[in-house]
């Protein structure tokens, strides 16, 4: 797939290199610098661009939006006509110190996003997951037994969409359900990095859901 990356700090910076890892076309877009982006291109290697925001867009099979909640309106203002986009947001709508969400409980930002872009098909993913494991998971993609990612989106196609990629990157997708969903997936990331940041030194945390039979 082509695979826009709205965002290339933290989060999109490590899912872009993996993405291209896994085959994918990818393009790093929305840093402060231009030579940043160009650098996390060479060094995903696989044929990973760097671009614009509109240039990451216009063609991509899929975008990963990955910014703080206060650039939402400017890096969909560059990203140009979303509609139709399979969108997956790892957003969380924190406020401007990272203390708390801006919206919660009987609303959620995915849910926002979708609302300000009606035509786009916003699938919730990858949020719950600190940035700090992605490699390592990557890295043991081949296990048998893989760390879950929820998922939640109201667009059938683009949750087959997320979950190929989420695969892709070793991890276990985990449908929630519908967008509305993302109203408790959004307070239940605050709770991972809590317990992932509480830790010392080095984050390491990921989880896995388990179904268990009655009795
Ligand atoms: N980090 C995590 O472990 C984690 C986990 C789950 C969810 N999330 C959520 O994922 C989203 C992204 O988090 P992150 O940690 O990846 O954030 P981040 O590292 O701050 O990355 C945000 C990106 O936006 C860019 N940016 C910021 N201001 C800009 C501006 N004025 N012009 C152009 N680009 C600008 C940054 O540029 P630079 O590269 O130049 O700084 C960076 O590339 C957030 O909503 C966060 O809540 C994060």
């Amino acid at each position: 797939m082509r695979v826009g990356i709205l965002g290339s700090g933290l989060m999109g910076a490590k899912l872009g290199t993996l993405f291209a890892r896994a085959g994918h076309e990818v393009t790093f877009s929305y840093a402060r610098s231009k030579k940043k982006l160009e650098r996390l291109a060479v060094e995903a290697k696989h044929g990973a661009r760097a671009g614009t925001p509109a240039e990451a867009a216009e063609k991509a099979d899929a975008l990963l939006l990955a910014v703080h909640w206060s650039r939402l309106d400017d890096v969909l203002g560059q990203a140009g006509d979303l509609a139709g986009k399979v969108i997956l947001t790892c957003c969380l709508p924190m406020d401007l110190e990272d203390k708390g969400l801006v919206i919660a409980h009987t609303w959620s930002g995915a849910e926002e996003l979708q609302k300000r872009l009606p035509k786009a098909r916003v699938v919730q993913a990858f949020n719950t997951i600190p940035s700090e494991v992605l490699f390592s998971v990557y890295e043991a993609r081949r296990r048998a037994t893989k760390p879950s990612v929820v998922y939640c989106g109201d667009d059938a196609r683009a949750k087959k969409v997320a979950a190929k990629l989420i695969r892709d990157v070793g991890f276990d997708p985990v449908d929630a359900g519908p967008l509305r969903m993302a109203r408790y997936t959004e307070p239940f990331t605050m709770l991972v990095g809590q317990l992932a940041y509480e830790m010392s030194d080095d984050p390491q945390l990921s989880y896995r859901f388990e179904r268990r039979g009655k009795g």
